[in-house]
């Protein structure tokens, strides 16, 4: 968590893309507190006047031979990058933002399970960051150009060339070509930025969008679909007074990486405080945290059930019925909403008691053909049995003298120190990542999927003495909610969380790393190297 003091620091300086040098002493931080406006105080805007942007569905731009077969013809899409204005509330001048085909969310994909696909990712961004840059942090050195984007399909299985690994980034006027082969399970999947040192800033900028994978046998379910099927990208931000973007700067000059942003302003797809008129029925609403660091609690007022469908990678197997929905950064949850026992009425969702978007109830009465399932998919259990190896891993936070957080770290290891995360493929390995740090860490792992076996509360100061596991509590089964298949997964402070994983799919270089972008983008983050069982030493 970052102090007030830190928090307030503001955007003139960002705003102007100055990279800020390391030649600046301590004593300017005056000056900079009175160049750097307070965030504007978005609390005094009138809620609910601005109806829910639904990002449009990405269109396709022609075809390509597959990869495997040049006489198929598959889909090929071509997504820009770019800067554009936005309307983020009818109160606020227009919003400078960064993002796939001008808009933030970018366009939603929606693929078949199996319909595979290239998309062409441009970079046509400015050369100059919106926000400092740190150039203390890794990869993101004097020398190394400001502005990099590399595009990562979070939850994608895919090969390692086409994942969007942080050092392949690519510049103004440059693209990448991945291939999506789209055989998963249906899932509610998103695509960022992923460049090494600037992900904070790129994502925070605007780069974010979905990506949907279906199943026929979804359609059997009979779920919300067509305009009752709304993706739900939900993110905080702080701005200015003049309605741009306010990404805060640190304590010094020479170090404006801050260790973790929290803003005082929730955006719905892009937009503060929307509306969205719906009638009087079931709407499946796919919620993705996009936030820097903010764990999410989502509860409607008055209260209503709801029900959750779907983890971070697809259907649990069966719906459950929610109080709240708790989701940490780059979790995801599908949830159902029955309106019709609300006609009329207005709901509002909320955030720990701030309002977020309200729903406006039709007082029409509806037919409504869809219906909430008893029994959604049957989710396989992995059993402990299988794993040929066990890594315990620690979460780490350093802190200056003054007890400023410097940087955290996965295993007590830098990212750029040589692969140590070396499944064979076709393996199923236990990862426990035991938590000396006094935050949650979202930890994500590219290229798999996991279920999460337990958390257990452990003795962090005998662990920090001798390194000597003490558990100090019983062990606690996931929540129903996390209990489907993940991608990400909530490792609370004070507690060893396990994951069991299968390394399948593919072999080669991805990575693992704390989803609080912050962290990642300050060594929160380490390489992933899947190898062949026959591994010779020379990589795939
Ligand atoms: Cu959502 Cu490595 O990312
Ligand atoms: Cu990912
Ligand atoms: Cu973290």
């Amino acid at each position: 968590m970052i102090g007030r003091r830190e928090f307030l620091r503001g955007s003139i300086l960002a705003g102007a893309g100055l990279v800020l040098g390391p030649s600046l002493s301590h004593s300017d931080l005056e000056l900079e507190e009175q160049l750097s406006p307070p965030p504007f105080d978005t609390d005094s805007l009138e809620r609910f006047v601005d109806s829910l942007l639904i990002p449009t569905t990405a269109k396709q731009a022609g075809t390509r031979p597959a990869p495997d077969d040049p006489s198929r013809a598959i889909p090929h899409f071509r997504i820009e990058m770019r800067e554009f204005l936005q309307k983020v509330h009818r109160d606020f001048p227009a919003t400078r933002m960064w993002g796939y085909e001008s808009a933030s969310p970018g366009p939603t994909f929606d693929f078949e399970h199996g319909q595979d696909a290239y998309v062409e990712w441009v970079n046509l961004l400015p050369i100059h960051h919106m926000f400092a840059v740190d150039q203390n942090l890794h990869g993101a050195e004097n020398g190394v150009p400001q502005v990099r984007t590399v595009v990562h399909v979070h939850g994608a299985r895919v090969a390692p060339e086409s994942d969007g690994f942080p050092e392949s980034w690519f510049t103004q006027g440059k693209s990448a070509l991945y291939y999506y082969p789209n055989r998963q399970d249906a899932a509610t999947l998103w695509y960022h930025d992923h460049a090494l040192g600037i992900t904070r800033l790129n994502i925070f900028a605007g780069l974010f969008g979905a990506f949907l994978i279906r199943e026929p046998f979804e359609d059997e379910l009979n779920l919300p679909s067509g305009r009752y099927e709304i993706p739900l990208m939900i993110c905080d931000r702080s701005f200015d007074r003049r309605g741009q973007l306010n990404y805060p700067i640190g304590p010094l000059f020479h170090h404006p990486w801050v260790p973790e942003f929290s803003g005082n302003a929730i955006l719905v797809n892009g937009r503060l405080f929307p509306y969205l008129a719906v009638e009087a029925r079931r709407y499946r609403f796919r919620i993705t945290n996009v936030s820097n660091g903010r764990i999410l609690r989502l509860t409607l007022s008055p209260e209503h059930p709801v029900h959750q469908i779907a983890t971070d990678q697809g259907l649990l197997d069966a719906p459950i019925e929610m109080g709240s929905i708790q989701i940490a950064p780059a979790e995801r949850a599908d949830v159902m909403l029955d309106f019709s026992a609300l006609r009329g009425r207005q709901v509002v969702l909320q955030n720990d008691n701030h309002e977020v978007m309200q729903f406006r109830v039709s007082s029409v009465r509806t037919e409504d053909s869809s219906s909430l399932p008893q029994k959604l998919r049957s989710v396989q259990k992995l059993s402990s049995s299988r794993a040929t190896r066990i890594r315990m891993l620690t979460l780490d936070e350093y802190r200056d003298p003054i007890g400023r957080i410097t940087r955290s770290l996965l295993n007590a290891t830098r990212w750029s120190a040589p692969v140590t995360e070396t499944p064979t493929l076709g393996s199923v390995e236990i990862w426990g990542f035991i938590n000396l740090t006094k935050d949650a860490h979202p930890i994500h792992l590219h290229g798999v999927r996991f279920q999460i076996l337990d958390r257990r509360a452990f003795d962090a100061e005998a662990y920090q003495k001798n390194r000597t596991l003490k558990y100090a509590g019983p062990l606690t089964e996931p929540s129903a909610s996390e209990a489907g298949w993940k991608d990400t997964v909530r490792a609370d402070p004070g507690m060893v969380t396990r994951i069991i994983v299968r390394f399948e799919a593919f072999a080669g270089l991805y990575s693992w790393h704390c989803h609080i972008l912050e962290h990642e983008d300050n060594e929160m983050m380490r390489p992933l190297e899947i190898r062949r069982p026959n591994y010779s030493g020379n990589r795939s």
